[in-house]
């Protein structure tokens, strides 16, 4: 049985020079297998916070995230991390980059079989004929989705995506966001990408959880998001749901702001 992967009282606080500074507290989420949350809420809020404590790079200062039964605190090959800057190396080949998390999540697999499976998923998102070129001369686009199949390449359960669409221009952006729709509806495996754009989160996403602002952050609502599947962009446009889904998040999201600004001021 595929368990669900849980979140519950988490709780992160940072010593700053000027004190502490409590930027998650009592953050509770259960994501089921399969599922594709979409975790939103206003820049700082503490997004990143939660899912660098889910891929394991950072602790929890109390509470924690729960896999399999297990309390997570270290990074794990079945939880693989995509941020907004692909991060390649710039000396190795595209292929080669990928060859690199396959080795390290493959090691029983042989040099050559390693490079077949890198090849594999780059050819899966659309990368293939790039192999031999350095990272440097590709596009923002194309070096996302190398760090998309060098994630793949890992073979991971869970996909864990940090605005990985943020440095991308609109028309790329929406290109990625169909790969990454077009991955899931695959092989599902479970996601959570972290955004602040909210179509993206409803054009991907099965729920919503929306954060309320920061400090002291937590899950402030959570967004079933019905929309048929499988998605598409032009159709979305004329539904009525997605624009009743989208006042909810609009609204949640200036709530908060407001609620920010006044707590501020006061
Ligand atoms: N290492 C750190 N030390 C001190 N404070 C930190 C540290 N990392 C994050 N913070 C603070 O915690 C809060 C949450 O940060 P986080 O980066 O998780 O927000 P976010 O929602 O991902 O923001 P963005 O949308 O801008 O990426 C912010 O107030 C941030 O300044
Ligand atoms: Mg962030």
């Amino acid at each position: 049985m595929i368990r669900p992967l849980v979140i519950t009282s988490l709780t992160k606080a940072f010593e700053t020079p000027s004190g502490t500074h409590v930027a998650v507290k009592d953050f509770n989420a259960t994501i089921e297998a399969c599922e594709f949350v979409a975790l939103l809420g206003h820049s700082g809020c503490g997004k990143s916070t939660v899912l660098s404590i889910v891929a394991g790079l950072s602790q929890a200062t109390t509470g924690g995230v729960i896999v399999d039964g297990k309390e997570i605190d270290s990074p794990g090959l079945e939880r693989a991390l995509v941020f907004q800057s692909p991060c390649l190396l710039p000396w190795l080949t595209t292929l080669d980059n990928v060859v690199l998390a396959a080795r390290e999540a493959h090691p029983k697999l042989n040099a050559r079989e390693q490079k077949e499976l890198a090849r594999k998923y780059l050819n899966l998102v659309g990368v293939g004929e790039f192999e031999n070129t350095a990272p440097t001369e590709l596009s923002q686009g194309t070096q996302q989705r190398v760090s998309i199949a060098r994630a793949l390449s890992l073979e991971p359960r869970f996909l864990l995506l940090d605005e990985p669409f943020g440095m991308l221009d609109s028309m790329t952006r929406f290109e990625l966001q169909d790969l990454v729709l077009d991955l899931w509806e695959k092989d599902r495996k479970t996601c959570i990408l972290v955004t602040h754009d909210i179509d993206e989160a409803l054009y991907l996403s099965d729920r919503i959880l929306l954060m309320t602002d920061g400090p002291e952050s937590k899950v402030g609502l959570e967004l079933p998001i019905t929309l048929p599947r499988p998605r598409d962009r032009h159709e979305l446009a004329g539904n009525t749901d997605y624009y009743r889904l989208r006042k909810e998040v609009i609204a949640f999201l200036e709530h908060h702001s407001k609620q920010f600004q006044q707590e501020k001021a006061a």
